[in-house]
């Protein structure tokens, strides 16, 4: 596969978790749909969710030389973690940040994201749809570089 497509905490809970925030769909029927539009455009994925800093910092490091790129939402993790900023800034994938929700229309402590220094840039706010937007997004990065 060209891409990886990680997510982070509690992104496990989706069809679930705040339906009126995140929608009704699970993580597994949006990969699922992903992976069709990614098929159409000629490409495949790996998907990986872990609720742990850890495993995802992991993840990053191992992605080096694996993928051409990454689709990362790093859910609450967004807002706090300078180790998950540090692991993007130290390999050279280039790295698409999405959120379901507009982070920026929700409580001021969503406003700020700590990775989007290092990503080539954010996609939030279009729901399951943003997943589709950032491989899009990626490919046509990858694609011009
Ligand atoms: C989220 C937004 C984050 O603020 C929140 O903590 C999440 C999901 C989103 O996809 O909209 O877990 O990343």
């Amino acid at each position: 596969p060209d891409l990886l497509l990680l997510n982070g905490p509690n992104l496990n809970r989706l069809g679930h978790r705040e339906p009126d925030v995140y929608g009704s769909r699970t993580l597994a029927e949006i990969e699922a749909a992903c992976r069709d539009h990614a098929k159409s455009r000629g490409t495949d994925f790996d998907c990986v969710q872990s609720n742990h800093e850890g495993v995802l910092i992991d993840t990053l490091h191992q992605a080096e030389g694996r993928y051409k790129g990454i689709a990362f939402n790093a859910g609450a993790l967004t807002h706090t973690s300078v180790a998950l900023r540090d692991a993007i800034g130290s390999i050279n994938v280039p790295v698409v940040e999405v959120h379901l929700s507009n982070i920026h229309a929700r409580e001021p402590f969503r406003h700020q994201s700590m990775i989007a220094p290092v990503t080539i840039g954010q996609i939030a706010g279009f729901g399951e749809l943003s997943y589709i937007l950032a491989i899009d997004a990626l490919l046509s990065f990858v694609e011009k570089s």
